[in-house]
């Protein structure tokens, strides 16, 4: 083992390749036996465990081995632990867990690197090179609701992260635009607006009220339900004037989700149900053509193992639906985009949906039969958002809750907040502005993003904003504060980082250093786990390592002041690539 080091951004898997290299001279019958290395659970268990002895002597035992116990295997594959400037000491605990200690100066060493060759070197790498995340994926007029705005802010953290750990990543928008609901819509906008192309996203209005009046239409009347019904047919058939007046509609929605995006900082590319349309017919031919597909009241389906329900995949009119789009979609970036893993973000009622289809696709010998090795694919769902009532969030005024008016408020809210501190009077109205969108967006998502995504969460302004507590705000100025610490100081902290030294002797300097460097092992986790909220964990956590360094070390004017302003940095940069990750603009002055 090389005597210098470098950390290659995951201290679990470094420390995991020296104990594999001591469990096959340990124990050289037994190859396949991997290393277990985990973080330890306390302080005085080290920083990391390796959890192998125990195992290996129930595999040993019975074989005629010279050792005596766990305890004695844990030892000797200590004794064989290749030497590395990494660790500084390990020790055989208990039943035979070695308790690792890694090296402050190492640990040291590893941070000033990152000072000057940046925080993306530790971005981990993951074993897939290409993923689809769809994500967001509202449905033309019809309403963009807060499951649409959990489906974006979850989305693009993940598409986020993935993307930190160099995967390329394509992040589709499958917007629902495609559908019976067209006919009625298509209808009513010709009786509407006779002169259908000079029409203008101002003089339809809301297209949500639109929608409604069009249902409502519907529901009451019979020669417009049969025009509508008629309309569906002609615009599958491709009519041009029918297929003009749904492109305008989609068009009238599209620029209304934009802003929605542009606002949220979410970049999506838009490959809509539509999209799929010609490639449907060619899919259930091949899934025909293996046997899958049975006629059923008139209908094409799939029977699926442990599902009450068939998959239906052809409608008894010959039209297609959600799950035959999927099919294809799915189809399709396997084979066309060359997808490795493909990820799914709607809420879990859809959860049936997925397995479903999922299963359909294993079937065809398209996907492995699980959902852990590659191609992959994963429906990562979320529960509702529930207002402070404790029922489905809704507004006052209307009984959808419509995104652009949330974000307002939160804008809104946290201004007002700034104003009580006096800061129109310090700062010009831009920052003043600025300030008030970072924070009141960002508090918006990672309201969002902290929870365990299953649990539905409980919408309320009043938490979100509290600069106490587990929230965005108390984050994002916890950040500020940490830079306002290193401007106090009047250094150059460019110039520091290129010739500072940084020395991690103080335990909460050590405890910092040690979570600042498990950085890229949490993204990594939060990854492969599908689950925004570990890396939320780690970011909360880190700002509590720092207030505990911070109140016990003094920084400006001691004589550890250097190293300490390089800590600080250091802090302030990984807390700025979590702020990233979770699509939270970060302030600097608060
Ligand atoms: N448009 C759907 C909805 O609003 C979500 C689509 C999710 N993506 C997919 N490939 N099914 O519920």
């Amino acid at each position: 083992m090389a005597a210098n080091e470098e950390f290659t951004g995951n201290l679990k898997r470094q420390l995991a390749k020296l104990f594999d290299v001591s469990l096959k001279l340990t124990v050289p019958d037994e190859p396949s036996v991997e290393p277990l290395v985990a973080a330890s659970a306390l302080g005085k268990f080290g920083d990391y465990q390796c959890n192998n002895a125990m195992g290996l002597w129930s595999i040993i035992k019975g074989k005629g081995t010279q050792f005596k116990g766990p305890p004695a295997v844990g030892q000797a594959l200590v004794k064989s632990l290749p030497t590395s400037e990494m660790v500084e000491s390990c020790s055989v605990a208990g039943p035979g867990f070695i308790n690792v200690v890694l090296s402050a100066k190492w640990m040291a060493k590893s941070i000033e690197n990152m000072l000057i060759d940046g925080v993306d070197t530790w971005a981990p790498t993951l074993s897939v090179k290409r993923a689809v995340v769809d994500f967001s994926s509202p449905n033309i007029a019809k309403e963009m609701h807060v499951g649409h705005l959990r489906s974006t802010i979850i989305g693009d953290t993940l598409a986020r992260m993935l993307e930190y750990s160099h995967v390329e990543v394509l992040r589709r928008n499958h917007v629902g635009d495609w559908g019976t609901q067209f006919g009625m819509l298509i209808e009513y906008l010709f009786e509407k607006f006779p002169d259908t192309d000079s029409v203008t996203e101002t003089a339809i209005g809301d297209l949500q009220v639109f929608y409604k009046a069009s249902k409502h239409k519907f529901d009451l009347d019979e020669a417009f339900k049969e025009k509508a019904q008629q309309a569906v047919v002609r615009l599958q058939g491709g009519d041009p004037v029918y297929r003009k007046a749904w492109a305008k509609i989609c068009d009238i929605s599209r620029t209304e989700f934009a802003k929605v995006y542009q606002r949220l900082r979410v970049e999506l590319e838009e490959k809509g149900e539509s999209f799929y349309n010609p490639h449907i017919a060619k899919v259930i031919e091949e899934l025909n053509s293996k046997g899958l597909v049975e006629e059923s009241e008139g209908a094409r389906v799939i029977f699926l193992e442990g599902f009450d329900i068939p998959l239906m995949v052809v409608k008894s009119d010959g039209g297609f639906n959600y799950a035959s789009t999927d099919l294809t979609a799915l189809w399709y970036r396997l084979n066309e985009e060359k997808a490795e893993w493909i990820i799914y973000v709607t809420d879990v009622g859809q959860q049936q949906h997925f397995n479903m289809f999922f299963k359909a696709a294993r079937k065809a010998g398209w996907l492995p039969d699980n959902d852990k090795t590659y191609p992959r694919v994963n429906h990562v769902g979320f529960g509702l958002v529930l207002g402070e009532d404790g029922k489905r969030f809704r507004t006052r005024a209307t009984d959808v809750v419509r995104l652009v008016d949330l974000l307002d408020e939160a804008k809104t809210r946290s201004k007002l907040a700034l104003i009580e501190r006096g800061k129109d009077k310090e700062w010009t109205p831009e920052e003043l502005d600025q300030t008030a969108e970072a924070v009141g967006y960002g508090a918006v998502k990672y309201a969002d993003l902290k929870n365990n995504r299953l649990t539905n969460y409980t919408f309320s302004f009043d938490q979100m904003l509290n600069d106490k507590g587990n929230t965005a705000v108390y984050l994002l100025y916890a950040h500020a504060r940490i830079c306002s610490i290193i401007r106090k100081s009047g250094k150059d902290i460019d110039e520091l980082k290129k010739t500072g030294k940084l020395a991690l002797d103080h335990a909460d300097e050590r405890a910092l250093g040690l979570h600042l460097l498990r950085f890229a092992e949490t993204v990594e986790e939060a990854c492969t786990n599908l689950l925004p909220s570990v890396l939320c964990e780690y970011l909360y956590n880190l700002s509590e390592h720092f207030t505990r360094f911070y109140s016990n070390c003094q920084v400006n004017g001691s004589p550890e002041e250097t190293s300490r302003l390089l800590l600080c940095e250091a802090t302030a940069i990984v807390m700025r690539k979590c702020f990233h990750l979770l699509g939270i603009t970060p302030v600097y002055k608060i």
